[in-house]
């Protein structure tokens, strides 16, 4: 037995998120997790949301509320739609709360008495009228590149140029509209990431087995040579700088959002550090690519550089970005669906199903109304849900609703042992190998057999004639009925569930010579899967 530490990137507070957001980190992490658990492994999943930052703060303007109270309320939002979806997280935490706010002073003081924190003066925009710093993204104008009115002080989205905010012609604040930006000089403290970078090189030199996506994204950052990070801000929400001179600020929420995962770790249980700080724990983190550097490269340099007792990750998955109908999901432009939206409109299920097995693990991949209903109606109706309710409403019919004792097995039955080990050997490899869309076509193609078996050995014909036989396969069909919930249940967990219940049976890591006690009683639940249509789905 291993022990498996799991973290999905911690969703931004503000908001509702995406179909994309769940796809992308935390319904694989999920997955693992409830793989790693049916496996008989101990698993601390955490997850919670990310609560500092100017986002959060504005959302909370704009909300007419303290941002306290507006973190408290989205946060509750989040992990009430979260639990609705099955994700099975441990704990789910927030990053404004005590345990993060301890944490993330401790690490940032031993980080600077290991000097590996430097204070330096920098210019920044600054609105009297706002009465604030403003962050660069706060900060619009016109482009001195292309003229586009809309520029943002980091970038201009019309020409993609990279911009500095002293750069933008007749800047305003995004907050207010206020045009008396000034520029301040203002003392902030910078992570010396270049004086990490030799112990960083090392680190990841140790980490070869990581998925291309993220070794990749994280060696690219490394080559172009890492530079110093400010990880302080001038706000009022957020951890506040334990430091001399610098008690008006606060860290950065890139700065204190990843440690989060520790002080979510400190919340759920008390022996929290043998979690983080013992080699017999495997670290696995679940994000989308934008993530990758501040997990391949910022959190990893930050407990290195503290030299605290913690241990980075071990094995990063990455995913690409879904796309919803050919183009970008976005949260501030409400384009796409929604976690709340989509719950409304079909069970949990279905959507982890189909998330799952087309989860955006090599490529980007499209989301479209129609792949989705065309997939669930073909794999959950047709293939899952059919194979329950004919082979357990048989039984129920012509065996007194029970297991049926079984005779000696014929060669369809050893073939299909044969087959079925092969493809559980495999499903179990690709799970390690964290490949959710090679783990989802393989537990569809244990569906499929199963199906394949029932139709051939056709036990509503051989009843007709010889009761024994029936009972035979009727005795196997209902094992492949289990296993086929067995292996469905890290994907959908509800609908798994409820097969199980109805013929008594736990959730373990199942064998393809499994044998369900002859004699007991079972049900037939009601059908799984009803037929989705595109009429029932909001557009998006
Ligand atoms: N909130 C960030 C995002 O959605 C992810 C934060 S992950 C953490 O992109 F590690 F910083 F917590
Ligand atoms: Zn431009």
């Amino acid at each position: 037995m291993t022990k498996f530490l799991i973290t999905s990137a911690l969703p931004y507070v503000n908001g509702v998120k995406h179909l994309g957001n769940l796809a992308g980190s935390l319904l694989p992490a999920d997955i693992h997790a409830r793989f790693r658990r049916q496996t008989g492994h101990e698993v601390l999943f955490l997850c919670g949301t990310d609560e500092h930052g100017t986002p959060a703060e504005l959302a909370a303007q704009a909300a007419g509320l303290p941002v306290a109270d507006y973190c408290a309320r989205q946060h509750a939002v989040q992990a009430d739609i979260y639990r609705r979806f099955g994700l099975s997280f441990d704990h789910f935490s927030r990053t404004s709360g005590d345990a993060n706010r301890k944490l993330t002073q401790e690490i940032f003081l031993a980080l600077d008495a290991a000097g590996f924190i430097e204070s330096r003066t920098i210019r920044q925009a600054y609105s009297p009228t706002d009465g604030r710093f403003l962050p660069d993204r706060y900060i619009v104008g016109t482009c001195p590149h292309c003229a586009s009115p809309n520029a943002r002080g980091d970038q201009c989205e019309a020409c993609t140029r990279l911009l500095d905010p002293a750069d933008l012609v007749n800047p305003y604040s995004a907050i207010s509209g206020a045009t008396d930006i000034e520029f301040r000089e203002t003392r902030h403290l910078f992570l010396k990431l270049a004086a990490l970078e030799g112990r960083l090189r090392d680190w990841l030199a140790t980490r070869c087995n990581w998925p291309p996506l993220v070794r990749s994204i994280a060696q690219k950052w490394l080559d172009e040579g890492l530079r110093d990070r400010c990880i302080t801000r001038d706000l009022d929400w957020g951890v506040p700088v334990p430091k001399a001179g610098f008690e008006d600020k606060v860290f950065y929420v890139w700065f204190d959002a990843p440690i989060g995962y520790i002080a979510a770790a400190a919340e759920a249980r008390d022996d929290w550090r043998t979690w983080w700080q013992s080699d017999d724990v495997r670290y696995l983190q679940f994000l989308a690519k934008d993530n990758v550097p501040f997990h391949a490269i910022s959190f990893p340099a930050t407990l290195l550089g503290s030299g605290l007792p913690f241990k980075p990750v071990d094995v990063i998955k990455g995913f690409n970005w879904l796309t919803f109908e050919g183009g970008k999901f976005s949260t501030s432009g409400r384009r796409g669906l929604f976690t709340d939206t989509a719950l409304e409109a079909c069970p949990a299920d279905c959507w982890r199903w189909w998330l799952a097995a087309n989860v955006p693990e090599n490529s980007d991949t499209d989301f479209t109304i129609e792949r989705f209903v065309d997939g669930v109606n073909k794999d959950l109706g047709d293939v899952f849900g059919n194979l329950v309710n004919r082979c357990l409403s048989f039984a129920a019919a012509r065996f007194e609703s029970t297991v049926p004792e079984p005779s000696e097995p014929g060669p369809l039955e050893r073939q299909l042992v044969l087959a079925l080990d092969a493809r559980l050997v495999s499903l179990r490899a690709h799970h390690e190998a964290l490949a959710f869309r090679k783990a989802a076509e393989e537990v569809r193609s244990i569906w499929r057999l199963a199906n394949a078996y029932l139709s051939e050995a056709a036990p509503w014909t051989v009843i007709r004639t010889d009761r024994k036989r029936a009972a035979t396969i009727v005795h196997a069909g209902q094992n492949l009925v289990r296993i086929a919930a067995l292996v469905a249940w890290p994907f959908i967990p509800f609908a798994a569930k409820d097969v199980l219940d109805c013929i008594g049976e736990p959730v373990v890591w199942p064998t393809a010579t499994d044998s369900l006690p002859a004699g007991r009683r079972i049900r037939v639940p009601p059908v799984l899967f009803p037929k989705i249509s595109a009429a029932c789905l909001p557009p998006g």
